[in-house]
């Protein structure tokens, strides 16, 4: 970030510094903490030091991780261990270190606990659609409580990469496409892991992956990503900054080359905008294997180049690759890292631990660790955020809410009851061995609890989902590929489920892609319904039948048939242990739906990336001739970013300014009235989307600045109210290379998501 030199739009700009934000901000360890790391820095060798640095796999990985860390932790090589899952070798490994390393510095458990522990939470994405940051603070909460009960004081969350490509598997850990809506949720994370200063009752998150990964060319996981400055400043650094600026204690640096320089290496992500800029005072550590992969990459030439170049560039610790460890300590003897460097990368780790309390509280009481992961609170806190986290597509003749008349149903699809798939990807329990003790619920056995002996139910799963290429957990854990279905066996499937469909009163299909399709490692280039789901479907609303399809999944899917002929939708996400419930809660109309999306939902793959808030182009899609669209496809996407139905309807009128005219140090209160216009209790998101018509440089056509999820009474009306000012009218120039207000006029919307039409005009002036 530029200081206050004269800039060219110097005149036009009310400049914003980062740094006067970062010098404001509470500290993140207390003066004692920090004492006591400085102190006990002082007594430690240079090998000690950087055992700090080192993050040890706590579990063999065959072709990644070879032994056990024992040896390792007892010589003080060890800082933190991550992927353990077990309280009981948890406080094993602890005990080695605490009684037997000379200078007894315990170790800093780390794991993704990413929606939960054995209670698990929808995932990520579907969080997001709540539009409710309340609802990840509280989910998080949870999860960080039940996290430190298993002796995990560090969770690799939250995942705040912005994702503008549907093919990218990773979607599903994020809030999606938004910058706005991605920080509040980074915010409310933050929260809901530490709470709202760092302490023994903390759980220490990691904001990841430091920053672009989201943007990966063709949405390909890992791959390059090319962000100009001006799109990482105003849209991809956001939710990071966000973050830090709530509190976060350690970053975790991504897998990517960011322009040419891999994130893990790159000095102007670690030092320059996150130290120098942001002021963050926690540590980084580089994605798994990371420092390792500079070499891989193309950037570092052998393994002390890597380790050379990564802590220069500010990063802290080394995740699982061990080239910290076989290369710093002869770097420092060489004089190719001073000390100084070295401390300044273990001070932060030594203070973070000991303002967790880890000195004074290095064990975990495995004794009382079951009760905190079987809490009953903890299940029905998931089930109320799964249905709050839901998005209703469709809704044709009120289909939905359902009642229990029907009498013959026929539920079809490979999700309806699969155990496996309703929780979604990075469950911690059951991963890298260990049983899963979570007991999901799925839609099927939700459904025949519903209907009880009253009604008959059939069953049509048709065959189980399986990737092309397999996914890398199940190449880890040496899970079994299913061989696709034979020609013979698809047609029996769809003979079966005409048969069913045609019998029944009611068709219920749960459909999507299995967890293992999503997530890291899971991009597609196709967003068809994986396997025979779209013929199933095609075949069940052939029967002329009342068709509802559930779909569990995550991220958008190609359902622009589904969108023509089946008359409900519900978008249900990986749900999480209680889904089946969270579903049918939905369903018959207990909860009225009031997700939406956070992302914008592709008729076909070919418009990817697709994102709500792009620029304004020299021919903009509404101009009947030269617009710059495709000719075989429509432009817009199937449903617009912040999008969803409700049971009841909504009406948004009297949007009003405080004061329409304000300087650029200024800001203004909106307010608009929201009422239910239908005969049902429900919720509404008001969403409030601005536009700047001139500047120093183009804005896009509509960003969201403001929204708020209200519960309205039939007929009543509510009034919600919005601040316009610095934070929502400064955007990072490419000419000014600067924040700033910038005078001119602003175009305002607000309305129930990104296409809302009410609208005013705020004038900004010097
Ligand atoms: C993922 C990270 C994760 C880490 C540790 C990596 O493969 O990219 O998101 O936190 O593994 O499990």
């Amino acid at each position: 970030m530029q200081n206050g030199k004269l800039m060219p739009f110097a005149a036009l700009v009310t400049a914003t510094l980062f740094s006067i934000a970062a010098q404001a901000q509470n500290p993140l360890v207390s003066p004692e903490s920090q004492r006591r790391a400085k102190e006990l820095l002082r007594k430690m060798t240079v090998d000690e030091k950087v055992g700090q640095l080192n993050q040890s796999s706590g579990i063999v990985m065959p072709g990644f991780v070879d032994q056990k860390p024992d040896d390792m932790i007892a010589k003080g090589e060890v800082g933190s261990i991550l992927w353990l899952n077990n309280t009981k070798e948890i406080n094993r490994l602890q005990h080695i270190a605490v009684d037997q390393s000379r200078l007894h510095i315990p170790i800093l458990f780390a794991f993704d606990v990413i929606h939960g522990w054995r209670t698990v939470f929808p995932v990520p994405l579907a969080m997001a659609s709540s539009w409710d940051p309340s609802v990840e603070e509280a989910a998080q909460k949870e999860a960080g409580e039940d996290a430190r009960a298993a002796g995990i004081r560090w969770t690799f969350t939250p995942m705040v990469d912005i994702a503008r490509d549907s093919r990218w598997g990773r979607i599903m850990e994020g809030a999606g496409e938004d910058p706005y809506l991605g920080s509040a949720m980074a915010r409310a994370q933050v929260y809901g892991f530490q709470g709202k200063s760092l302490g023994p009752d903390s759980e220490l998150v990691s904001v990841k992956h430091f920053a672009g990964y989201g943007a990966a060319e063709g949405g390909r996981d890992y791959d390059s990503s090319y962000i100009p400055e001006v799109l990482m400043q105003n849209v991809y650094l956001k939710p990071f900054h966000a973050a830090e600026q709530a509190g976060a204690g350690n970053f975790m640096s991504a897998y990517m080359d960011l322009n040419d320089v891999p994130a893990t290496g790159n000095r102007w992500l670690l030092t320059d905008v996150l130290r120098k800029d942001w002021g963050f005072q926690g540590f980084v550590v580089s994605d798994a294997f990371a420092v390792a992969s500079l070499q891989v990459h193309g950037f570092a030439a052998d393994p002390a180049d890597a380790a050379l170049k990564a802590i220069n560039a500010g990063l802290n610790m080394d995740m699982a690759s061990l080239t910290y460890t076989h290369n710093l300590a002869k770097l420092v003897a060489e004089g190719k890292v001073s000390e100084a460097t070295l401390d300044k990368a273990v001070l932060p780790i030594l203070a973070i631990k000991y303002q967790l309390g880890l000195f004074d509280h290095p064990y975990v009481d495995d004794t009382k660790t079951d009760a905190v992961l079987d809490r009953p609170e903890g299940l029905a806190l998931e089930r109320k955020i799964a249905a709050r986290s839901m998005v209703l597509l469709r809704n044709e003749n009120h289909t939905l809410p359902l009642t229990t008349s029907a009498k013959k149903i026929a539920v079809i699809g490979p999700l309806a009851d699969s155990i496996h798939d309703i929780e979604g990807g990075w469950t911690v329990e059951g991963l890298f061995g260990g049983p899963a003790k979570s007991h999901p619920v799925t839609v099927l056995a939700t459904l025949k609890s519903r209907y009880g002996a009253n009604a008959e139910i059939t069953f049509v799963p048709g065959p189980q989902l399986s990737r092309v290429f397999p996914s890398m957990l199940d190449a880890l854990t040496g899970v079994k590929q299913v061989p696709p279905p034979t020609e013979a066996e698809k047609a029996d499937w769809i003979n079966k489920t005409k048969a069913a469909t045609a019998d029944a009163d009611l068709v219920i299909a749960v459909m999507g892609e299995a967890a293992s399709m999503s997530g890291e490692a899971a991009s597609q280039a196709s967003m068809a319904l994986p396997g025979i789901q779209q013929e199933m479907l095609e075949t069940a609303v052939a029967s002329g039948k009342p068709v509802v399809l559930v779909l569990e999944n995550g991220r958008p899917l190609d359902i622009t048939w589904a969108s023509e002929h089946v008359p409900a939708i519900l978008e249900a996400w990986y749900p999480g242990t209680e889904g089946g419930n969270a579903v049918a809660d939905v369903l018959f109309g207990d909860v009225n739906p009031g997700g939406k999306l956070p992302v914008s939902w592709a008729r076909s793959v070919g418009q990817e990336p697709l994102y709500y808030n792009h620029n304004l182009t020299h021919e903009p899609e509404d101009r009947p001739t030269f617009t710059s669209r495709y000719w075989d496809v429509e432009s817009k996407p199937l449903y617009v970013f912040g999008y969803g139905l409700s049971y009841t309807s909504f009406n948004f009128s009297n949007l009003r300014l405080s004061h329409d005219h304000i300087r650029a140090s200024e800001s203004t209160e909106v307010s608009v009235d929201v009422t239910n216009t239908g005969s049902v209790a429900g919720d509404a998101v008001a969403e409030l989307y601005i536009h700047q018509r001139a500047g120093s440089a183009s804005r896009p056509v509509r960003q969201l600045e403001g929204f708020e999820r209200v519960t309205l009474k039939p007929g009543e009306t509510q009034t919600v109210k919005f601040t316009l000012g610095k934070d929502e009218l400064e955007f990072w120039s490419p000419q000014t290379k600067a924040w700033g207000v910038e005078p001119g006029a602003f175009d305002v919307w607000a309305g129930g998501d990104s296409k809302a039409s009410l609208n005013t005009l705020l004038t900004v002036t010097q």
